[in-house]
């Protein structure tokens, strides 16, 4: 490990797994109690559409057909966010990569910049289907609702609505996709000595317990010295 190497090293998170494995759900609260900038990059594609920016618009249709948006595309805006400042002392990425082509592109960014502890967030297809077709998510901020939710959304109280990629057609081509395109990462990753596979099929806060077990073992493994 080079010098830059060391003096760079953050918590370099991300959350692998299906559509409705909980990787917002864990993100969010990562980013909260570890202090790291959460890169939802589902969100941040909703935020650009809703926004109306030329790549939103793009983005649109592909997102609303269930299918991933260009690597080119994708590769760039995670890097562009990257490159801020809070992101230097580690982040959370929740949804990205997807494909190996991205996963090559983010080796490439986080050069110099510390190891990837690298979560696979595994539920089985059935809860995920059930999962998805139960979500409510806020009109305004784009928050998932409680999974006991009310008529509003309780940070802003703002209406809830249903996303428009989780009915039933679209959530079949996500996983789909998800099949063919992301699944293969667990392969590119699972070599990698911080790779844990976390049993996503529990409460939330038992998943998040795992999640922060792993983390802590990787951060202590590397406080050793040990290769990530
Ligand atoms: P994205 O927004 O990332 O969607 P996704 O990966 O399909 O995942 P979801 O957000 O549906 O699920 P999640 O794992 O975050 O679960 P959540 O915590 O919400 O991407 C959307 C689209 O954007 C893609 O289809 C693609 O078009 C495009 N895109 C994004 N990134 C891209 C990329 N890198 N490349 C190309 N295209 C890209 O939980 C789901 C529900 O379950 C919630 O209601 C939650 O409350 C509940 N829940 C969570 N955890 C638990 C638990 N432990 N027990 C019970 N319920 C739980
Ligand atoms: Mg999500």
């Amino acid at each position: 490990m080079g010098v830059h190497q060391q003096e760079c090293r953050g918590l370099n998170v991300v959350l692998l797994g299906p559509p409705g494995a909980g990787k917002g759900t864990q993100a969010e609260r990562l980013s909260r109690t570890r202090k790291l900038p959460k890169i939802s990059t589902g969100d941040i594609l909703r935020e650009a559409s809703q926004a109306g920016t030329e790549v939103g618009l793009a983005a649109k249709a592909t997102m609303e057909a269930g299918n991933l948006v260009g690597d080119d595309v994708m590769s760039k805006i995670v890097k562009d966010r990257l490159d801020r400042d809070d992101a230097r002392g580690g982040f959370v990425l929740d949804g990205f990569p997807r494909t190996v082509v991205q996963a090559t592109a983010l080796d490439r960014m986080v050069d110099g910049r510390g190891p990837l502890v690298v979560l696979d967030m595994v539920v089985p297809e059935d809860v995920l289907v059930r999962r998805l077709a139960t979500r409510r998510i806020c009109s305004k901020c784009g928050a998932n609702a409680a999974p006991e939710w009310k008529a509003v959304c309780e940070k802003c109280g703002a209406a809830l609505i249903t996303r428009v990629d989780d009915g039933i057609d679209i959530v079949r081509e996500r996983l789909k996709v998800y099949l063919r395109q992301t699944k293969p990462l667990v392969e590119y990753y699972k070599t990698r000595p911080s790779f844990t596979a976390v049993d996503g099929n529990r409460p939330p806060d038992v998943v998040a317990s795992a999640v922060d077990a792993a983390l802590d073992r990787a951060l202590e493994s590397a406080a050793r010295g040990a290769a990530l």
